[in-house]
């Protein structure tokens, strides 16, 4: 299927086409990916707060109804479902994750009868529509692939908060994962130059418009995220007790909670590692790129490489190519499937590096989409000329100097709300996502 993200060859600019079949496509994959991950969860593991950095899965889930039935029905001018009851209990900036459990939620048989009979409403409503309405909301399904991608954000959130979990054991059924071909990592020259930042295609998010130009100077990158097998030279050799490699305020705070390796990592007598991934406790697989490590970790592992983050236009510049061509994702326009990366949550993990030889970039690098989210050294802001929209709590509320960049998305992210103009961010504190990382080094 041809998605709406695409955008023409010969100018650039985003075509117009229908929208309303990926729209019915894209909430329809997302439910369905909802009812496989909470198949059989106990109402106990659905109410229950498993960490304070997470809500508790029910919230989501009712959270999620409730931004569908405020931008698909209300904004739409559909006729009201519930008179905007709930949406003070799921307004995320009202109550903090770690205090959820305590309000007076929906259980878990209403919240998902709440989200069923919003999306009955919803795609009746979409039948309604004009395909070429001007209503910014519309424009190219805007909205639609807007609530699409929301939906699948939270169910990366979910995947997070049932890793988190111990209360239950949670061993949903992995998908075989490609062997890697022979990978080894090396570094990818990428020559200065102005590079082509952001989207202007109808579902990208205000937080990547406009498109624009930037230069971006000579550098190399790492053609591979850095591996378990990598990361583990760094702790087995002392790397979390040297504040040399550290940002002092990162220092400062491993010390405060005695981190010494990545979350999830087991410390194995005889110096073996192990890591515990959802119900499984397994031998750390050397291969796959390291996860569950913050911005912080990644930040000191590169200062002990002798490299450091790649910026985020230097990430996007890789995801692009350096021939300057436009391109939603490094290996052109076409909607990602199994052989280009590791998306959409069904494997439960990062794959070992090299086994997407078709994902690569046209400067040869590797991996850019799919299995770990990657740090960047930037924090977050809006480009030149943005606009918040439609909304300012989705984007520009959090710019500023206290979050850093993420780029590429994971294995837990769905094809639909991953391109290479992409913006993530997140605390430089913070673990549970499923983030890792690549380096990069001046190029002199
Ligand atoms: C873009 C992943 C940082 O989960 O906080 C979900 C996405 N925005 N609901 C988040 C989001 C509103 C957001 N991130
Ligand atoms: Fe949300």
């Amino acid at each position: 299927m041809r998605s709406p993200l695409e955008t023409r060859r010969d100018t650039g600019q985003p075509e117009p086409r229908p929208w309303k079949p990926s729209a019915v496509a894209e909430l329809t994959a997302a439910r369905a990916r909802l009812s496989r991950m909470l198949e059989g969860l106990p109402e106990d593991a659905l109410t229950r707060q498993h960490s304070p950095l997470m809500s508790p899965i029910v919230w989501d889930v009712a959270h999620l109804a409730n931004y569908e039935e405020q931008w698909l029905l209300r904004a739409l001018g559909a006729p009201a479902l519930t008179d905007s009851a709930f949406d003070a209990l799921y307004d995320a900036f009202r109550h903090p994750r770690a205090s959820r459990s305590q309000l007076p939620l929906l259980t878990p048989e209403q919240a998902f009868a709440y989200a069923a009979r919003v999306r009955e409403a919803s795609l009746e409503w979409l039948q309604q529509l004009p395909e070429d309405s001007p209503a910014p909301l519309l424009r190219g399904g805007f909205v639609f692939g807007m609530v699409a991608q929301h939906e699948q954000q939270h169910l990366e959130t979910l995947a997070a908060t049932l890793q988190l979990m111990t209360s239950h054991e949670y061993r949903p059924a992995a998908l075989a994962r490609p062997r890697p071909a022979r990978a080894a990592q090396h570094e990818v020259f990428l020559p200065g130059g102005p590079v082509r930042l952001g989207s202007d295609a109808p579902w990208a998010y205000d937080n990547e418009r406009p498109a624009h130009s930037v230069h971006v100077p000579d550098f190399l990158l790492d053609s591979h995220p850095v591996t378990n097998g990598d990361f583990a030279v760094f702790v087995d050799s002392g790397g979390y007790t040297d504040s040399r490699w550290w940002d002092p305020q990162g220092f400062a705070w491993i010390q405060s909670q005695g981190i010494r390796h990545p979350l999830f990592w087991l410390p194995q007598q005889g110096g073996t590692w192990l890591r515990r991934r959802f119900g499984w406790v397994e031998p750390l697989p050397k291969d796959e790129p390291v996860q569950h490590v913050c911005w912080y970790e990644a930040d000191a592992y590169a200062r002990w490489a002798g490299k450091r983050l790649p910026t985020e236009a230097e990430w996007e510049k890789a995801a692009t190519g350096s021939d300057g061509r436009p391109r939603v994702y490094p290996w052109g326009d076409a909607a990602p499937d199994a052989g280009h990366a590791n998306l959409g949550g069904d494997t439960w993990g990062p794959s070992p590096i090299g086994g997407y030889p078709a994902g690569q970039s046209v400067d040869g690098v590797w991996g850019l989409l799919g299995d770990v989210w990657e740090w960047t050294s930037s924090t977050f802001d809006g480009y030149f000329g943005f606009k918040s929209f439609p909304y300012r709590e989705y984007s520009e509320v959090f710019f500023g100097t206290e979050y850093r960049v993420l780029r590429g998305g994971a294995w837990a992210s769905a094809p639909v709300a991953v391109r290479n103009s992409f913006r993530n961010w997140d605390y430089p504190i913070r673990r549970q996502i499923f983030a890792g990382f690549r380096c990069a080094r001046d190029a002199r």
